[in-house]
């Protein structure tokens, strides 16, 4: 290195070479990053594949995640690491991909000068707990990243029988997939600092089972202080593929039986979990299709469980009376839906001939099933009660009631739990210190989830799941990026912004109009009138999209199946 003026120039033209992003923790070791565009801006940082816990393999597997120990030399975080082993069941042709060593995540950064520590937000991805990813070619940071404002993290956690299975007891306590988040989450707390993050600025939000996972976290005491606010996308710890499982044991029976273990309904829990430890973990997600009574049903066979109190139990008591009692730490959150969320189960068997006619060789009973009431007593009136309410009475699903199909399951899976959860929730908690906010994400854009369902084009509205195409870059699902001036660039700065800022301030944005805040219990005992707490909606109109405050909700839905499910 001769003169300064020299070593400017080098390192102006041998930037990506020179200055690749460092950084040292301090009791865990060194990271080599790497820079990548931004959307609408230039670069910023990114450290991926980034080891949270020890690998979750051999004696580990089924075990609580342990911390990850410090390491030699410089750790490669240019990219990402393989998704955790998984059959994502929501694709119309299922097949089993990633790799059991999964527990990693990602940290993106804005490229800054000063020190002033950065807000965080960590995103837990959804996937009914037996899929997703936490890849940047489906959660990619890049609009997060184009604000500068903030560090985003994406984390991953065990899936399925790997995640979830449990003997109830300790030799295989189950919520795997959630103590491995609550892992990275302290990991977050201890070391985001050495990236300039802001350990006690942290924003929690997912999607779907990553909304159940977020709400979770809510409500363990394990996870209490690890941050300060929480977003709740679609899902919440209420939904009924949230339930938790009520005999864990005879389900890890059923998967040693499944992959052939002798014995498997005799052998000791401790010895069970042995047995399972010594199987290919290929052959046990596999053997994931053994549980489906058709198709894909049920599709979230793996859940939460309820644990024996201990001090490393993520949750011991159920978490509707959590909910119900308000028993828990409060933060203020912000939570919300998009109108067809049903269509994540409803469009595959509706967009295939053989599945559709399948399901109506058997209506009433998948019906049923689908409706998964918390009771046995009585179903064939409830069922017949439905069909009337949705299907006039025509016991077939054809083409006139195809959208009636995806409301049904909308209602029971989201809608419902949705209102109950927000009810609950205001007339429990001290809102003063911990407000919710509402949002309705109705934009329909050029790319839609739906594809996915179906493997077709057709316009199914606003589908589960479609609000992440405006918060995160996904070239490996929807391959043309939007044009830098269109609509759909606004609407995803509209959609960050909110988010942004409720990860700053506690608040979303565009909502100095006060009636957003106001959502209390007066607002929701007036269940008389079509209304709840006044929600933040982005949606198409003439001029390309409107964000508008609105407060109007169809309430019958929600008395309807009240009454359904409180069996009377
Ligand atoms: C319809 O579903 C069946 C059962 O899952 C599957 O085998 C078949 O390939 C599907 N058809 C199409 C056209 O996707
Ligand atoms: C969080 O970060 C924002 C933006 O830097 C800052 O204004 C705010 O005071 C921080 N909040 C807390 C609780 O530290």
């Amino acid at each position: 290195m001769t003169s300064s003026a020299v070593f400017v120039i080098l390192l102006f033209t041998l930037e990506s070479f020179h200055a690749t992003p460092n950084v040292c923790v301090e009791n865990l070791g060194c990271l080599q990053g790497t820079f990548m565009p931004g959307f609408q801006s230039d670069k910023f940082e990114a450290f991926m594949g980034v080891p949270f816990a020890q690998p979750p393999v051999g004696e580990l597997r089924f075990s609580n995640p342990k911390p990850i120990k410090p390491w030699e030399g410089i750790l490669d975080a240019t990219k990402a690491r393989p998704d955790c082993i998984q059959k994502n069941y929501l694709l119309p042709q299922p097949f089993v991909s990633g790799d059991e060593d999964c527990l990693y995540l990602n940290i993106y950064r804005p490229t800054k000068n000063d020190n002033k520590p950065v807000p965080v937000m960590v995103y837990i991805f959804g996937g009914g707990f037996f899929s997703g990813t936490a890849s940047p070619l489906i959660h990619g940071p890049e609009y997060f990243m184009d604000t500068k404002e903030v560090i985003l993290v994406t984390l991953a956690y065990r899936l399925g029988a790997l995640g979830f299975l449990s003997t109830g007891d300790i030799n295989m306590p189950g919520n795997f997939g959630l103590k491995d988040q609550n892992l990275a989450l302290k990991w977050v707390q201890n070391y985001i600092s050495y990236f300039g993050g802001d350990a006690g600025n942290v924003t929690i939000f997912g999607q779907s089972a990553g909304a159940v996972s977020v709400h979770m976290h809510i409500l363990s005491d394990l996870s209490s202080g690890l941050f300060k606010r929480a977003i709740v996308m679609s899902g919440n710890a209420g939904a009924p593929y949230a339930t938790p499982i009520s005999n864990p044991l005879a389900q890890a029976r059923k998967q040693a039986e499944l992959v052939g273990i002798p014995d498997a309904n005799s052998m000791s829990s401790e010895e069970l979990t042995k047995a399972l430890r010594e199987i290919d973990a290929t052959k046990i997600i596999e053997s994931g299709d053994g549980f489906k009574y058709w198709h894909v049903d049920p599709l979230t066979t793996f859940r939460p469980v309820i644990e024996e109190p201990s001090p490393d139990a993520f949750l011991t008591v159920d978490p509707s009376e959590l909910i119900a009692s308000g028993r828990y730490t409060q933060v203020p959150w912000m939570t919300g839906m998009v109108p067809n969320e049903g269509a994540v189960r409803a469009l595959s068997i509706i967009s295939n001939e053989t599945l559709r006619s399948d399901f109506n060789n058997n209506f009433d009973d998948f019906i049923g099933k689908l409706m998964e009431f918390p009771f046995t007593e009585g179903v064939d009136s409830k069922i017949n009660d439905l069909i009337n309410h949705y299907f006039y009475g025509i016991h077939e699903l054809n083409e006139k009631t195809t959208q009636n199909f995806v409301d049904m399951i909308t209602d029971r899976a989201f809608v419902q739990p949705f209102y109950k959860n927000i009810k609950q929730y205001v007339e429990t908690a001290d809102l003063k210190n911990n407000p919710v906010f509402l949002y309705r994400f109705n934009y329909r854009g050029p790319f839609s989830y739906s594809t996915l369902y179906t493997g077709n084009f057709n316009n199914y509205g606003v589908v589960h799941c479609d609000d992440l195409i405006y918060l995160f870059r996904s070239p490996l699902l929807f391959s043309v990026d939007f044009d830098k001036n269109s609509v759909e660039a606004k609407v995803l700065k509209e959609m960050v912004d909110t988010f942004v800022s409720f990860a700053k301030t506690g608040r979303p944005k565009g909502t100095s109009d006060s009636s957003l805040a106001e959502c209390n219990s007066q607002v929701m005992s007036k269940t008389d009138d079509n209304k709840i707490c006044s929600y933040k909606e982005i949606k198409n109109s003439i001029n390309g999209f409107s964000v508008k405050i609105d407060n109007y909700f169809d309430i019958a839905k929600v008395k309807l199946w009240d009454r359904i499910l409180n069996n009377n």
